[in-house]
């Protein structure tokens, strides 16, 4: 694999790798018919180690079900040979996987115009510009906006978060959201852009906001994993991780939800630092975690609720990952996110799950929502948004409005809970 990687690079620029690229790489959409083509294809997904989308793990593709699956460059014939020889009728849906990429967004960034009323809200967005979007709006809000240093990343940039709310003399208690833990999951970063948007442009005339901003402060992180953000998209456009440095620069990037010091490291992440779940080298050694975890152990009597915004799955996910044992307050946060998922269906029709993650999605230790929960934080949720895995990572554009308005009913419905009963 490291070869095949090696050689598309080359191929790519003059022997410079400046990106790892997903040239010619294919996604096909199939439907298993019998037992031994369902085998099969389990069978190729591990040896090939293709990168599945739907479902997301190779023991839950079932027979009858539709999987989508993205298949590197250098193995597409001799799978479609496979396919063919063993009758399983495939689509292809994406054509070639780098230039659906660089058609959809990359390089066909276009700069406007530096004022907060032309930010494109429905764009995805490359860091300069988050950071100067960040400014202007603290600028053009400053009633109601201040922007604070959290801390810095591995590569020495500045993490900084918003606290929206009037200001007080009282102690204001705080929800809390951060998104962009993973650098691929843009769709996460784009929501708290439109968060920050709808809290400012809509709070006059939203009774719940109104209400919520004189109790309650949004501390709100745009973008946590910056560096990874950063490389998402100059160089590799699925990377996860952050960018520390292991094992003398042969290994790049932690899994920043990983690192949190909650049964660090115990199940569903790895030790290996070349794996994409690597969990660093001890609870919080990753500088962005630690700059988290330290803001919100500050703030923990006050925080009455933890949001994290990650893609994709659309799911609402509970603590805890790290273990199938139910948390404290289980049963009132399942309550509020049926709520959620119900309202946030109403929007669009986007059917959520919700529930335990272990249950959910899989069994994962160090994660920030597990975390909140163990600091004490009585409602702490994971938000997966779209897609169900038709795109994964790669959302499209016309979908970030879609999914904001429809989260934003998902995430009010759990700021109005958490707001009236304290
Ligand atoms: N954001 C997820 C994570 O934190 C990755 C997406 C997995 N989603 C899924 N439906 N399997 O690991
Ligand atoms: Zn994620």
């Amino acid at each position: 694999m490291k070869l095949l990687i090696f050689i598309v690079c080359t191929l790519t620029l003059e022997g410079l790798c400046l990106k790892i690229q997903y040239n010619g790489d294919q996604v096909f959409k199939l439907v298993l018919q019998t037992k031994d083509q369902t085998v099969l294809v389990q069978r190729l997904c591990r040896e090939l180690q293709l990168d599945l989308w739907r479902p997301t793990m190779v023991e839950n593709i079932q027979t009858g079900k539709e999987i989508i699956v993205r298949v590197p460059f250098l193995f597409l014939s001799s799978l479609k040979e496979k396919l063919h020889h063993s009758f399983i009728p495939y689509e292809v849906i994406i054509n070639d996987v780098q230039k659906f990429i660089d058609n959809s967004m990359v390089s066909e960034y276009r700069r406007s115009k530096r004022l907060l009323a032309d930010f494109n809200y429905a764009k995805y967005h490359p860091m300069d510009v988050i950071y100067e979007w960040m400014v202007n709006v603290s600028q053009t809000y400053s009633d109601l906006v201040t922007m604070h240093y959290l801390g810095s990343t591995f590569e020495i940039r500045p993490i900084y978060y918003f606290k929206i709310g009037w200001p007080s003399e009282k102690n204001k208690k705080i929800i809390w959201m951060d998104c962009g833990i993973h650098a691929r999951e843009w769709i996460s970063m784009a929501f708290c852009q439109w968060f920050v948007k709808e809290i400012l442009e809509s709070h006059k005339t939203n009774p719940l906001l109104q209400k919520a901003l004189y109790n309650i402060d949004f501390y709100i992180v745009p973008v946590l994993n910056i560096d990874g953000y950063i490389y998402s998209w100059t160089t590799d456009r699925l990377w996860r991780k952050s960018r520390s440095s292991y094992n003398n620069e042969t290994c790049i990037g932690v899994d920043l939800n990983r690192n949190f010091a909650s049964a660090w490291c115990s199940i569903g992440a790895s030790h290996k630092c070349s794996d994409i779940t690597y969990c660093g080298t001890g609870p919080e050694s990753e500088p962005e975690v630690k700059a988290v975890s330290n803001l919100l152990r500050r703030h923990k009597a006050d925080v009455l609720c933890y949001l994290t915004i990650h893609s994709f799955g659309q799911l609402i996910l509970l603590p805890y990952g790290r273990t199938k044992d139910p948390s404290v307050n289980h049963n009132e946060m399942l309550t509020v996110a049926q709520k959620a998922a119900n309202n946030l269906k109403q929007k669009h029709g986007t059917q959520y799950r919700f529930g335990s993650t272990s249950l959910v999605l899989y069994e994962n230790s160090g994660s920030s929502r597990d975390w909140a929960a163990d600091l004490g934080v009585n409602f702490s949720y994971t938000f997966e948004l779209r897609d169900n895995g038709t795109f994964k990572f790669l959302l499209p554009e016309d979908q970030i409005k879609p999914t904001c308005e429809e989260t934003m009913a998902g995430v009010l419905t759990i700021v109005e809970h958490v707001h009236e009963k304290y």
